[in-house]
């Protein structure tokens, strides 16, 4: 298969890691270019189900090499608790498993001051999964974040963690007026621990990936988050705070986009969103809850309920056009199963005009009212569909309906339940 990056198009949630599991059997190498531990990224192998927040989801694939790249901002304890897990059942991570040195360091400070900045906000509050994602890329941008590769050298290592714990304590007892409870002695000690277990992991990734281009091995690029939780051209604030586009896949990993030949685009066939911020398809009804309980929409990372709507043709149509997306994935399909009518968001009406642009601020986004196609459900079970044509009509075409709505991208994937076998082709790369 040629280079291929997946991307979440909506806001997050989308079913990326089971697309990327199920593509790995194509891939050599798998690589993780942005955000941190705030990616809850599930994969179900045979019934047996792995919730990945920094180990690349292709790691299920005996063999494979999975990158952690210098984009993400990296959480060691929570890195080494998916490897340790990983090891106990049985799934080797040793020599196929790398960090790059660059990725910037998640420490505990960044999570108090992620927490105490939360509860600052009041009203305003973005509600983010408290990992420390906002503060560890706002300490990369000011030059004073701590790389991966600095624990190499625990002297240097100690003399910055030191300067910036002084720091941030400040901050969050005099700004944010919020107690401060850590202890900087016992996490270095803890951190000399974590040091000794980090060493065989920490690589100049960058170089790695170069190489195994060179030896013609094919590359995938793992994104987390999705589209419109991306800090540019997301719905600001209510944003992560890393480019969550194709494009970053390049400065994320240290790759030119010239090694990216396609973009697949992975689309849950209704919408879903964890946290605060607009969401005009939200449905606050018996079918909001309905999609919750039967496609189990409670977050990965956090287990808050995520809020669902209709799915909103307008959000993937920018979403393309943001990532270039040249193939379409769908997922959960199976979920819509048991609804009588599927409503299907063609363009919004904002303030008394029909668009069909997602609008650029989150202040008029709040103000967008969906305009509806309305289609009925198939209401009969879709396991065991190996093809479109297995598919009852009806569910063909709202895929069609989906299809035509997004610039008629090909769909290369529908996914029809959780496990990686609840999968089949449409048109391959
Ligand atoms: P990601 O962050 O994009 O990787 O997605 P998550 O893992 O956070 O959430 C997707 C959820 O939907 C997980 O619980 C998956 O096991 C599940 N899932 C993925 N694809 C399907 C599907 O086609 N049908 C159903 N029912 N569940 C799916
Ligand atoms: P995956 O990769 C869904 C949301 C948070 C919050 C906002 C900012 O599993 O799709 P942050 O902790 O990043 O500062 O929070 O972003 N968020 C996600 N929502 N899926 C995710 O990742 C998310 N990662 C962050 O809920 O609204
Ligand atoms: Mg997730």
């Amino acid at each position: 298969m040629p280079n291929a990056v997946i991307v979440g198009t909506q806001w997050g949630d989308e079913g990326k890691a089971k697309v990327i599991d199920y593509l790995t059997e194509r891939s050599d190498v798998i690589i993780r270019f942005q955000g941190g531990a705030n990616a809850g990224h599930t994969v179900i192998v045979d019934g047996k189900k792995f919730v990945f927040h920094l180990v690349p989801s292709g790691i299920m694939s005996p063999g494979k090499a999975c990158i952690v790249g210098n984009g993400v901002v990296f959480d060691c304890e929570q890195f080494l608790r998916e490897v340790d897990e990983l090891r106990e059942n049985g799934i080797s991570v040793d020599s196929r498993l790398f960090v790059s040195d660059l990725a910037h360091l998640v420490l505990p400070y960044h999570k108090a001051q992620d927490n105490a900045a939360e509860s600052n906000m009041g009203q305003g509050k973005i509600g983010t999964t408290g990992r420390g994602i906002g503060p560890t890329y706002s300490d990369k941008a000011s030059r004073i974040g701590i790389r991966v590769g600095d624990m190499s050298d625990w002297d240097l290592f100690t003399q910055k963690f030191k300067a910036n714990f002084t720091q941030k304590k400040n901050l969050i007892e005099t700004v944010y007026k919020t107690s401060f409870d850590l202890d900087q002695n016992s996490i270095l000690d803890t951190y000399k621990g974590i040091r000794e277990r980090m060493l065989p992991f920490i690589n100049d990734t960058a170089h790695f990936i170069f190489d195994a281009t060179r030896k013609g091995m094919r590359l995938l690029f793992e994104g987390a988050q999705g589209t419109f939780l991306d800090i540019d051209h997301g719905t600001y604030p209510f944003v992560t705070s890393s480019n969550t586009l194709s494009g970053y896949a390049c400065p994320g990993c240290g790759i030119g986009p010239t090694s990216i030949h396609h973009v697949i685009g992975i689309v849950k066939t209704y919408t879903t969103r964890v946290g605060n911020g607009p969401f005009p398809t939200e449905l606050s009804d018996s079918v909001g809850e309905k999609l919750r309980q039967d496609g189990g929409e409670f977050g990965a990372t956090t287990g808050r309920p995520r809020r669902c709507g209709w799915f909103d043709s307008v959000m993937v149509r920018k979403s393309a056009q943001l990532n270039g997306l040249t193939r379409l994935a769908l997922t959960k399909l199976d979920v819509l199963n048991n609804l009588d009518e599927l409503k299907i968001c063609t363009h919004y009406e904002i303030d008394g005009k029909k668009i069909d642009q997602f609008p650029s601020t989150y202040q008029k986004l709040e103000r967008a009212v969906p305009i509806y196609e309305s289609m009925e459900g198939w209401k009969c079970s879709i396991s065991g569909c190996k093809n479109l044509g297995d598919l009852p009509s009806k569910a063909r075409a709202y895929i069609q309906k989906i299809q035509e709505l997004c610039y008629n991208i090909p769909v290369l994937i529908v996914s029809i339940g959780p496990d990686r076998n609840e999968t089949f082709e449409v048109e391959p790369l």
